[in-house]
């Protein structure tokens, strides 16, 4: 007979975690962080390749994605309005994460299985802002392709950016 686990309290922290829009301070601090991150690379990870980097970004890159973000806009000639929330982007919440992988050639883990990978611990790192009390926001949208974002972020042609990950304390 198997046992009734559905409501069972260990798995309380995967149920917990949701996109949360709304982000305030305070952020992780850099303690934090780095046990965020630790957890992020306990990632499974076929042939152990680390095929991710999780960036904290510092505050002269978030404003410069911010310009980067916003000029991407103007050029698809968005309105003042959406430039203007553009432009916003990049500067939600306390601290952001930039999460780039890289795969390469390997004879026994294609590609996908790399990518898959690096989502996985992008996925454990929102998991370990759950689990210290934090909300967590995965971000992509046209912004990942756009070359201003990625010169921003010195991305190689190879690197693919897989996503912002927004971290702070709920706000609603
Ligand atoms: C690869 C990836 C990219 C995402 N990009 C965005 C995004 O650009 N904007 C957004 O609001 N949510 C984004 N999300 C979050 C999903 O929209 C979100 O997980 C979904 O709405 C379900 O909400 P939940 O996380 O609260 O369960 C992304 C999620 C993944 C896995």
């Amino acid at each position: 007979m198997s046992r009734d686990v559905a409501g069972d309290p260990r798995l309380a922290l995967l149920h917990a975690r949701r996109t949360v829009s709304r982000l305030g301070p305070p952020g992780p601090d850099a303690a934090e962080l780095a046990a965020m991150l630790d957890a992020a690379d306990a990632a499974p990870d076929h042939g152990r390749l680390h095929p991710w980097r999780l960036t904290v970004l510092d505050g002269p890159t978030r404003d410069a994605l911010s310009d980067a973000y916003a000029a991407a806009a103007a050029a698809r000639g968005e309105d003042a309005e959406a430039v203007a929330r553009a432009r916003s982007k990049p500067l939600r919440g306390p601290v952001v994460v930039a999460a780039v992988a890289r795969t390469v050639p390997h004879p026994r883990v294609p590609a996908w299985e790399q990518l898959a990978a690096a989502a996985c611990a992008v996925q454990n790192l929102c998991l370990a802002a759950t689990a210290l009390g934090y909300g967590s926001a995965w971000r992509t949208g046209t912004a990942v392709e756009d070359p201003g974002v990625r010169a921003v972020l010195d991305l190689d042609p190879d690197d693919r950016l897989i996503g912002f990950v927004h971290l702070g304390t709920p706000t609603a």
